[in-house]
């Protein structure tokens, strides 16, 4: 069965508080939390007082995605405001390596997020030292965008990777993830769905987060 990571930055954030005890109260182990800062991404999202205030509302795994320039300036800031999995991008870091142990140094797990157009087998050298592999099924910046098929591919290359050099790492797909695709993701190797619209536009939240996490159980 999947870990659900529902994306806060599809709740309203004007009642962030419901929306976090609806996840709490749901199947989801995580809750996704997407830093964006308007120059790695062409948005911004929220900081780190807005993670600190969600991680004194709960005792689930914050697994907290950076979208940001220069991640490695912040790691310390953000293991402070209570993140479990710190999350950087491929493209923003000029010394993976580096930044992926200093993550680790501070006691969190590490992951590594991929654009839609980076090829899984640039990791080949560090996915002996990461935790989680997030591959991105849009292009970072924004709620609600269409899934891209490519996305599959991918995961079958990043199974096929952790396989093949016997690594202990997590697949984590985000974005236009729902109950459209969960069932295939899950088929094919993914550990963790992050859903934000799917999620928090959905009549009834929890009762889809329960879906997804029982997604493909009954189908063999
Ligand atoms: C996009 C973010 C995602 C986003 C997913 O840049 O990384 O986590 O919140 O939202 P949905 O599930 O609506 O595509
Ligand atoms: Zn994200």
């Amino acid at each position: 069965m999947p870990i659900v990571a529902p994306s806060i930055l599809a709740a309203d954030f004007s009642n962030l508080k419901k929306d976090i005890e609806m996840v709490n109260q749901s199947e989801a182990e995580w809750f996704h939390l997407d830093v964006m800062d308007g120059v790695f991404v062409p948005n911004i999202s929220y900081g780190m007082p807005v993670i600190k205030a969600i991680d004194e509302l709960t005792d689930k795994v914050m697994d907290v995605h950076l979208m940001i320039v220069q991640p490695e300036r912040y790691i310390k800031e953000f293991k402070e405001v209570g993140a479990d999995v710190l999350t950087v991008h491929y493209e923003a870091c000029t010394h993976l390596h580096r930044t992926v142990q200093a993550i680790k140094d501070e006691g969190m797990k590490a992951g590594v997020a991929l654009n839609p157009h980076t090829p899984v087998h640039l990791l080949e050298d560090i996915i002996h030292d990461i935790d989680l592999l997030l591959i991105m099924s849009v292009n970072p910046g924004f709620g609600g965008q269409k899934f891209i098929q490519n996305t599959y591919e991918k995961l079958v290359q990043a199974s096929e990777l952790i396989e093949r050099k016997n690594a202990d790492v997590l697949i984590e797909i985000d974005g236009g993830v729902g109950m459209g695709n969960a069932a295939q993701l899950v088929q094919l190797g993914a550990d963790v769905l992050v859903a934000g619209s799917s999620v928090f536009n959905s009549p009834n939240p929890s009762q889809t987060i329960f879906d997804l996490v029982n997604t493909g159980k009954f189908s063999g």
